[in-house]
């Protein structure tokens, strides 16, 4: 009963970032409410965010081995051009929920298209931080 929610580049920036678009909590915020609510559920969780996507792959490597069930994964910008991510999730046996803040398709073209929806078993943009309340709630349920 472990999952992890990984965050990709510039995320770590939320609260101060674009706050129209992306809302104003912060990446602590967020993760700090997941915390909570994994304890609530008996659920093991870990939230790391990198701007590398050589980092966020190593970490998704690693889930593979550790026993990890389910990945939450905002892949950031690198959801529009990361064939090496969905790579590595698609070596991952576990659940993946790929999460956006934004209602990416509302936005720019570029944005339209995710590699990562290629592999995600669900899929949720433009709830702001409830999604990944939201993925993580799906994921407890099993
Ligand atoms: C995002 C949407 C992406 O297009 C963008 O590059 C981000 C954040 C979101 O959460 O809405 O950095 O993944």
């Amino acid at each position: 009963h472990k999952v992890l929610v990984l965050h990709g580049p510039n995320l770590n920036l939320l609260g101060t970032r674009q706050p129209e678009v992306y809302g104003h909590e912060t990446l602590d915020d967020i993760d700090n409410g997941l915390y909570e609510q994994a304890a609530l559920g008996g659920w093991e969780i870990v939230c790391r965010q990198s701007n590398h996507e050589g980092e966020l792959i190593d970490l998704i490597q690693a889930a593979r081995l550790d026993g990890t069930a389910a990945i939450i994964i905002n892949p950031a910008a690198y959801t529009h051009t990361s064939v090496a991510i969905l790579d590595a999730l698609n070596a991952f046996d576990g659940r993946v929920i790929e999460v956006h803040l934004s209602n990416v398709h509302r936005r720019e073209a570029f944005r339209h298209h995710s590699y990562v929806s290629l592999r995600a078993d669900g899929v949720i943009a433009g709830l702001g931080s409830q999604g990944y309340r939201a993925a993580l709630d799906a994921v407890m349920a099993g």
